[in-house]
């Protein structure tokens, strides 16, 4: 029987030599003789031992990481096609490792365990068993299903899935849309971009589902240009569901039909805001639509469209295969089922964590990530991309929940989470996300665009009057968050005023100059 190695296919391993390590098993397996059989896997998301190596035992899987090319020789040295625990990489069972053990997959169950473009590997995975039951359900009891389940959307807004959907269903039109929002701008995140590289027909699969729910017979998945991988699997992936009858017309023999397409985006934060993006989609300029109408009652060409993130539709598969039940029986409050954390930046540990709201920033931070990389204290987190707050350990053990996360004027948005150890400087911070602001805003609306451009200059002239000039930003940050249109402007304060309340002392003239800590 041949030995199955597994090495992951996704941009992060590829990124820290995968393909090289790839290549060095196939030619020691030849060396030695040995019939192998090389699986290029998706990535399980942990991404501090890619390229994460794992080999099919009679006891299970066995991983060793992270794996360099010059180690291969080692490894089958010392056992590795036993699963033999000889060498230094070596992880034991990857389901055993505490940052996998500890957490509560349930959209990211299926992913990193074999390769993404097997459809039948996806079937023998429970793939496809919620359409199977979407298929013999009424539009109104789909929609029903994710209202109950509480599923709210993962791009950022948080808004009720199921409240969305119904309102397409109800909107009369004989061409309406489903749109995935894959634009995923945030910083430091990659959670859209695992679930395309690493289990496309999730997404598709969730795709379809939402447009039987609401009488959608066409999708796209607007993609960011930056994930070239993600397009090249996501085609493919698109290829082989239609030739095996997901797609197209009359799905799986009913007289549904479903026709899915991706579509390269613009390179813009703005065309990840859900108006923008349909005008990107449209062939325009991205630049924000004014609301209402809806994109729900008017969206793409002017047709009733539901637009949502990848991990709101990657969610909707296992909704309808386990029950709406299944998926709000975890989380807190209003905030139901899990959220997959990224954990990025000044992090010993950084990958993906799927945990149900509730847990605190603290457990993410440690239990996760092992502290910072550096070796240094961390001091601050920014969560929710570029416009979330900079928080500080004092707010650490907040439940990580929509309402309690929006009560301390922050957001969990799409489940970023950037570290920054003691020798960040949040004025530096805080000039950033007007300068982000300032370089992103799609020019419609005076406070956003003016506003960043004087809340750069505000900051730089902090230390001429301290005070004055505190007053001065404070009051910008007032107008941009009332009279902004979208949420760039609008909540580009958030970055700022929470890096000036709760970092105070990096704000003021005799601070200490950036980097100017010793390293520990
Ligand atoms: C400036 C800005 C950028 C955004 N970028 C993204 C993005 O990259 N991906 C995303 O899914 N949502 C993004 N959103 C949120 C979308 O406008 C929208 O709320 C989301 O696509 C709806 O899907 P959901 O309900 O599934 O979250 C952004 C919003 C704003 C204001
Ligand atoms: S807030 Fe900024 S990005 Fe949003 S519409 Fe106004 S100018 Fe455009």
């Amino acid at each position: 029987m041949a030995t199955r190695i597994f090495v992951p296919s996704d941009t992060t391993a590829r990124a820290l030599g995968a393909d090289a390590v790839a290549a060095a098993i196939e030619r020691e397996a030849l060396a030695r003789k040995i019939d192998l059989e090389l699986v290029r896997n998706g990535s399980r998301g942990l991404f501090w031992l890619e390229p994460l190596v794992e080999v099919e035992t009679s006891a299970g899987r066995v991983a060793y990481g992270p794996v360099r090319a010059e180690d291969v020789g080692g490894l089958f040295e010392a056992g590795l096609c036993s699963g033999a625990a000889r060498h230094a990489s070596f992880q034991g069972r990857p389901e055993d490792i505490p940052f996998l053990r500890n957490q509560q997959r349930l959209t990211f169950s299926r992913v990193g365990l074999g390769d993404p473009l097997s459809l039948d590997n996806y079937i023998e995975l429970d793939g496809f068993r919620g359409l199977s039951r979407a298929l013999t359900m009424a539009g109104e009891d789909i929609v029903r299903w994710v209202t109950e389940s509480g599923l709210r959307g993962r791009g950022g807004a948080a808004f009720p899935t199921g409240i969305k959907w119904r309102t397409v269903l109800d909107t009369p039109s004989p061409l309406k849309y489903v749109v995935c929002n894959a634009d995923e701008g945030d910083s430091g995140t990659f959670a859209d971009r695992l679930v395309m590289e690493s289990d496309p027909y999730m997404l598709i699969e969730g795709m379809i589902i939402a447009g039987l729910a609401v009488g959608a017979t066409q999708g796209y998945i607007y993609l960011r240009s930056e994930y070239p991988l993600a397009q090249r699997v996501m085609n493919e992936a698109i290829e082989r569901a239609h030739a095996a009858g997901y797609l197209g017309e009359g799905i799986r023999g009913t007289s549904y039909r479903f026709d899915l397409e991706v579509r390269l985006g613009a390179g813009a934060y703005i065309c990840g805001e859900e108006t923008a993006l349909l005008e990107s989609l449209e062939g325009k300029r991205g630049m924000v639509r004014v609301k209402p109408p809806l994109p729900a009652v008017k969206g793409l060409f002017g047709q009733p469209t539901v637009v949502n993130n990848v991990l709101s539709l990657a969610a909707v598969p296992f909704i309808l295969d386990r029950g709406p039940g299944a998926y709000a029986d975890s989380g807190m409050g209003r905030s139901r089922g899990t959220l997959p954390f990224q954990l990025a930046g000044n992090i010993a540990r950084g990958g993906l964590v799927e945990l149900a709201f509730g847990a605190t920033l603290r457990e993410l931070l440690y239990d996760f990530g092992g502290g910072s990389r550096s070796g240094r204290p961390l001091r601050a987190v920014q969560v929710g991309g570029p416009l979330g707050a900079y928080l500080p350990e004092s707010q650490w053990d907040t439940p990580l929940d929509y309402e309690a996360f929006a009560a301390m004027s922050a957001m969990l948005g799409h489940g970023g989470i950037v570290a920054f150890d003691d020798t960040v400087d949040l004025r530096q911070q805080a000039r950033f996300a007007m300068e982000f602001c300032a370089v992103e805003s799609c020019g419609k609306c005076t406070p956003c665009r003016i506003g960043s451009t004087r809340g750069v200059e505000v900051i730089d002239q902090l230390d001429a009057d301290p005070e004055g000039n505190r007053v001065l930003l404070e009051e910008l940050c007032e107008t941009m968050t009332d009279g902004s249109l979208c949420a760039m402007g609008g909540m580009t304060p958030y970055p700022v005023l929470s890096a000036l309340r709760q970092f105070p002392e990096d704000f003021t003239a005799d601070r200490e100059p950036c980097g100017s800590r010793e390293p520990v």
